[in-house]
């Protein structure tokens, strides 16, 4: 099977390469961790390969994600950002595509509406949705909530591009499995511990479909130029 390149120095020794290409992934982190970071790094491998980036800004303003991303000395202009905005006024949630006419409430459907208007008019290759919390915000019951990110999963596997969903998960490190983990192609966590009194980021591979992978949480550091992962170390002696 084809893979696909993270773009992340490290990441990609764990996972034999890269990620299947064409399937949805998941990366699973507490707040600061650095999922967004790595999801950007990953649009930004995209554009070192001239593929087609979309980026779907559910948790931080573009302006400021720019900004952000300017601090590694990257350029994300050339990654096609899809912005959402609420109005306070009226207490909803829109979509925002720069080159669209429209901004349609946030919906699932909408937002799958937008991907296949961005896919008609550009060779897409990658997607990143930051982040899937945002989209599981929308659902009041369970029930709809896994069937809502079950066909959001299915959509991303007919798009043909590789795409990567933040998830953000609670800061206690939580050991048992998430739904949304069992519906994805693949899962990476960030992990934050503590080593000597100093807090330590790690990475591991849960579940990755179709490919053999490392097992192990590997040290993982956000550095000025992006995450670097160090797939020979171990967090734990
Ligand atoms: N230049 C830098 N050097 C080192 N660390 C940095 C740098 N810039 C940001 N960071 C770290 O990156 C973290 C933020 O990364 P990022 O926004 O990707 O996290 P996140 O997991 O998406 O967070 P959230 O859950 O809030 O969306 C911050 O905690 C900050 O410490
Ligand atoms: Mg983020």
């Amino acid at each position: 099977m084809e893979k696909v390149k993270t773009g992340i120095p490290g990441l990609d020794e764990m996972l034999g390469g890269g990620l299947i290409k064409n399937r949805p992934y998941l990366i699973c982190g507490g707040p600061g961790t650095g999922k967004t970071i790595l999801a950007i790094q990953f649009l930004m491998q995209g554009l070192k390969e001239n593929e087609g980036c979309l980026f779907i800004a559910l948790e931080e303003p573009s302006k400021q994600l720019i900004e952000n991303m300017s601090e590694f000395g990257w350029d994300i202009r050339g990654i096609d950002i899809v912005d959402t905005a609420q109005e306070i006024a009226e207490g909803k949630w829109f979509i925002k595509p720069s080159d669209f006419e429209s901004h349609p409430e946030f919906t699932l459907l909408s937002l799958i509406d937008i991907i296949n208007k961005k896919l008609d008019t550009r060779d897409l290759k990658r997607i990143v949705i930051d982040s899937l919390t945002s989209i599981m915000s929308l659902y009041e019951n369970d029930v709809e909530m896994r069937r809502g990110i079950l066909s959001l999963m299915n959509f991303l596997s007919t798009t043909g591009c590789t795409t990567i969903i933040t998830d953000e998960i609670g800061t206690q490190s939580r050991k048992d499995v998430l739904m949304e983990e069992f519906l994805a192609s693949g899962v990476i966590r960030i992990h934050t511990m503590e080593k000597k009194g100093e807090m330590m980021n790690g990475i591991s591979i849960l579940k990755m479909r179709g490919s053999d992978f490392d097992r192990h949480i590997r040290p993982m550091k956000i550095t000025d130029r992006g995450i670097v992962v160090f797939p020979e170390d171990t967090l734990f002696e």
